[in-house]
């Protein structure tokens, strides 16, 4: 049976590196894993007001994520952290209280940055965040992708045989995690 994965890119950016990234991974995975990008670009800021009555963009998002058997965020990072966008996405699927639809769910991070340190820092804030929302998080292989130039193609083609190879190795390792949480 396909499984469902909700990717969530951390960036809204069109030429996003990150969403390059996630392609390139989703060319490498298994046809039985169907990825779906979760849309969070039409999301109003949180408020906790919402939880009396949520916005139907907001319940969209949190079935999106409900109905997925497996999450992937691929982030980069703004201000060593993560992006106000992602984190404002988290908040609502995670809510109202009682309702986190996050919980459960098998999921890794990676991330691409034209910084040197590749997202490390943003993808420690992210995976406190998953851990506090009861996922399983994907220890290893850590992604930290220094993004240059054509690494990577908007169709998500690698240009690099290392690359290419080490994240082989992580989606193998994403298929068997997710995998053991499936059914
Ligand atoms: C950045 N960038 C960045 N890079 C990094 O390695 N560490 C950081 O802390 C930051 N901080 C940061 C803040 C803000 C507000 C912006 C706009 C950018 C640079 C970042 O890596 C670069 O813009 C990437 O291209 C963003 O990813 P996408 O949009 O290409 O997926």
């Amino acid at each position: 049976t396909p499984l469902k994965i909700a990717v969530f890119v951390g960036s809204l950016r069109k030429g996003s590196f990150n969403r390059q990234l996630a392609r390139a991974v989703e060319k490498l995975a298994p046809a039985e894993l169907v990825f779906e990008h979760v849309r969070i670009d039409d999301l109003p800021l949180y408020s906790q007001d919402f939880d009396a009555a949520y916005p139907t963009v907001a319940s969209r998002l949190k079935n999106d994520v409900a109905s997925a058997d497996a999450l992937l965020f691929v982030t980069p990072e703004y201000n060593r952290s993560v992006p106000g966008v992602l984190k404002n996405a988290i908040d609502i699927a995670s809510r109202p209280w009682g309702t986190n639809s996050f919980a459960g769910k098998p999921a890794a991070v990676i991330g691409a940055s034209i910084g040197a340190t590749g997202t490390a820092m943003a993808q420690q804030h992210l995976r406190n965040i998953l851990a506090y929302l009861d996922m399983p998080v994907l220890a290893q292989p850590e992604v930290f992708i220094h993004f240059k130039d054509d690494l990577i193609a908007d169709d998500g083609t690698i240009g690099n045989d290392g690359t290419r190879k080490f994240l082989q190795g992580f989606v193998d390792r994403y298929v068997a995690w997710i995998t053991r949480f499936a059914g």
